[in-house]
């Protein structure tokens, strides 16, 4: 029984089948891909993953409760975080204060931006938020706004953010979509040093097979809306099922 088990999870818009009938389940302490060519339903199936969407049919069942018709809030005091496949910032607020609003949200349990500056001087917050910046080596960064910050930056922030809500899983939509070759490699690094430190579950959607082969332990190949196969990193490379799903796009 793994931490998160989807079962029989089927997502149409209008004409459209997104998601088949997806069975998956997710092993505590692992990192798990899903990989596949574009439109096969990943970020779909991610959004159900976190009340972003309600699936057609089928469960998923989160460390033993169902996620199903809770609100994002909910599921992140859950203990499921999501880093999105555009970085999710406030441009306008700088590095620290964006860091400082998910560790009050956590602890207070709801969003309140209005709040941030009743926190500012909290030790604690201020000692967590700092503490997060640290684990991504931003904290010299602190007092920039985060809407100048580059790319590679503004993910280590959002993975901050994500951080700081002490997430037993963390969902990852292309977390190295549109970086440069260094920003990717550091990603990885990152994450490794994240799974290094934490006792956490990562499920990692992603295009670039250098990152699904650096970090993942189980790859599940959707295609269609339907995984084809599941497998570990070294079955997978030129698995017949593969190279077929990604009809020439593939880079395994
Ligand atoms: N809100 C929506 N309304 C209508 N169709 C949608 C919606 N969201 C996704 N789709 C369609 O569902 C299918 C799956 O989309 P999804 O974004 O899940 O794919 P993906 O695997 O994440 O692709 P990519 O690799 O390009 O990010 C696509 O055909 C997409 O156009
Ligand atoms: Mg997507």
């Amino acid at each position: 029984m793994g931490i998160l088990e989807v079962k029989n999870v089927s997502k149409r818009f209008g004409g459209l089948q997104a998601l088949g009938d997806v069975n998956l389940s997710v092993a505590e302490n692992t990192v798990h891909a899903i990989i596949g060519p574009n439109g096969a339903g990943k970020s779909t199936l991610l959004n159900c993953l976190i009340g972003k969407l309600i699936p057609d049919t089928g469960s998923v069942m989160f460390d033993g409760n169902s996620v199903l018709g809770r609100k994002p809030y909910e599921i992140n005091q859950m203990g499921i975080s999501r880093v999105f496949q555009t970085p999710e910032i406030f441009a306008d607020l700088t590095v620290f204060e964006n860091v400082m609003i998910p560790c009050f949200a956590t602890r207070d349990g709801a969003f309140r931006m209005h709040a941030l500056e009743s926190v500012a001087n909290e030790p604690d917050i201020v000692e967590q938020a700092e503490t997060m910046l640290a684990d991504v080596n931003m904290l010299d960064k602190r007092n920039v706004h985060a809407g100048s910050l580059s790319r590679g930056d503004k993910r280590r922030l959002e993975m901050a953010m994500c951080l700081s809500q002490q997430p037993k899983l963390l969902l990852l939509d292309e977390p190295t979509a549109g970086m440069a070759r260094a920003d990717t490699n550091n990603t990885i690094d990152l994450l490794k040093e994240i799974k290094d430190k934490r006792d956490i579950t990562m499920c990692i959607i992603e295009h670039d097979m250098h990152v699904v082969f650096s970090l993942a332990e189980r790859i599940t190949v959707l295609a269609q809306g339907t995984p084809l196969v599941e497998e570990t990193p070294e079955n997978i490379k030129g698995h017949p099922k593969v190279r077929e799903a990604y009809l020439g796009e593939a880079q395994v």
